[in-house]
C-alpha cells in the first residue's frame, strides 16, 4: 500500500469551464467509491478565503504584483497544512480547482513577475508536495471572457480584478499555461474545451483513470 494520496488539480484562465468539470470529477470519483478531498484555491480554509476576498474584490486596487504573490502563497502555506497534506497522508484522492500552476500562469506571466519569483515563493511553500496530475483546460481567452461573463450576468454580479484585466493579461496567462505544460508533458495533459461538457467530461474521466490504473493499480470502470 502506498501512504501517499493524489494530488489532481484543474488549471486554465478564468471561464475555461475548470469549476464545471472540478464538480463532474469529484462527483464521478465518489461514485466509484474513492475518497475524496475536494479543495479550491485561493481559498481551501478559512484563512484562505478571506485572502480571496481581498484578492478578487474589484475594490482592491493598487495591489503591488508582489504582494498579490505574497497573499496568494500565504493562503497556499495554510491550504497546504490545514487540508491537502493532511489528506494526502490520509491516502485520499486531493482535487483541487487551481493551485501553483495558477501562480506561475498569473503572476510569473500575467504579472510579469516572472517564473523564478514565483519558483522562490514555490520551493518555501510548497516544497515535495507538487501535483501528480494537472489537468489544463485550454480555450481562446475572447471566448473563455465571454463564458466568464455569461456567468456573471446571470449571477447578477460583476466581473472580479481578475476577469477585468482583458485580453492582453490572458494571453499572457494562457501562453504561461501552454509553456508549462510544454515543459511537463507528462504532468500536465492538455483539455481542449471549445466542445461540449459531456465531451469534456469524458476525456477527462479517461485521463484521470489512466493515470490511477498506472500509479495505483486502481481498475475504475
Ligand atoms: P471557470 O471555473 O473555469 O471560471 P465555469 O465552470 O464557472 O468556469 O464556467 C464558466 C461558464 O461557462 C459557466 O456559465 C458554465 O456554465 C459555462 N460552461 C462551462 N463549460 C462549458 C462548455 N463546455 N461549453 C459552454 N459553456 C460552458
Ligand atoms: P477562480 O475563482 O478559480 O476564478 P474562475 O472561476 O473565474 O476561473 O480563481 C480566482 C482568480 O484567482 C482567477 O482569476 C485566477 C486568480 N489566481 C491567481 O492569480 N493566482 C493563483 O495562484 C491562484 C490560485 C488564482
Amino acid at each position: 500500500m502506498r501512504r501517499r494520496g493524489i494530488f489532481i488539480t484543474l488549471e486554465g484562465i478564468d471561464g475555461t469551464g475548470k469549476s464545471t468539470q472540478f464538480r463532474l470529477l469529484v462527483d464521478s470519483l465518489r461514485r466509484r467509491g474513492l475518497t475524496v478531498c475536494a479543495t479550491r484555491e485561493p481559498g481551501g480554509t478559512e484563512t484562505g478565503e478571506k485572502v480571496r476576498g481581498i484578492l478578487l474584490a474589484s475594490k482592491t486596487r493598487r495591489l503591488a504584483p508582489l504582494a498579490e504573490l505574497a497573499l496568494i502563497y500565504a493562503a497556499r502555506a495554510q491550504h497546504l497544512e490545514q487540508v491537502v497534506r493532511p489528506a494526502l497522508a490520509r491516502g485520499e484522492i486531493v482535487v483541487s480547482d487551481r493551485y501553483n500552476d495558477s501562480s506561475y500562469a498569473y503572476q510569473g506571466y500575467g504579472r510579469k513577475l516572472g517564473v523564478e519569483a514565483v519558483r522562490a515563493f514555490d520551493r518555501v511553500v510548497c516544497g515535495a508536495t507538487q501535483p501528480d496530475l494537472t489537468l489544463l483546460l485550454d480555450l481562446a481567452p475572447r471566448k473563455s471572457l465571454d463564458r466568464a461573463q455569461g456567468r456573471e450576468t446571470r449571477r447578477n454580479s460583476r466581473h472580479g480584478r481578475f476577469e477585468a484585466q482583458g485580453l492582453a493579461f490572458h494571453r499572457r496567462v494562457r501562453q504561461g499555461y501552454l509553456e508549462i505544460a510544454k515543459r511537463e508533458p507528462r504532468r500536465v495533459q492538455v483539455v481542449r474545451v471549445g466542445r461540449p461538457i459531456a465531451e469534456i467530461q469524458a476525456e477527462i474521466e479517461g485521463l484521470v483513470d489512466e493515470f490511477l490504473r498506472q500509479h495505483l493499480g486502481i481498475f475504475l470502470i
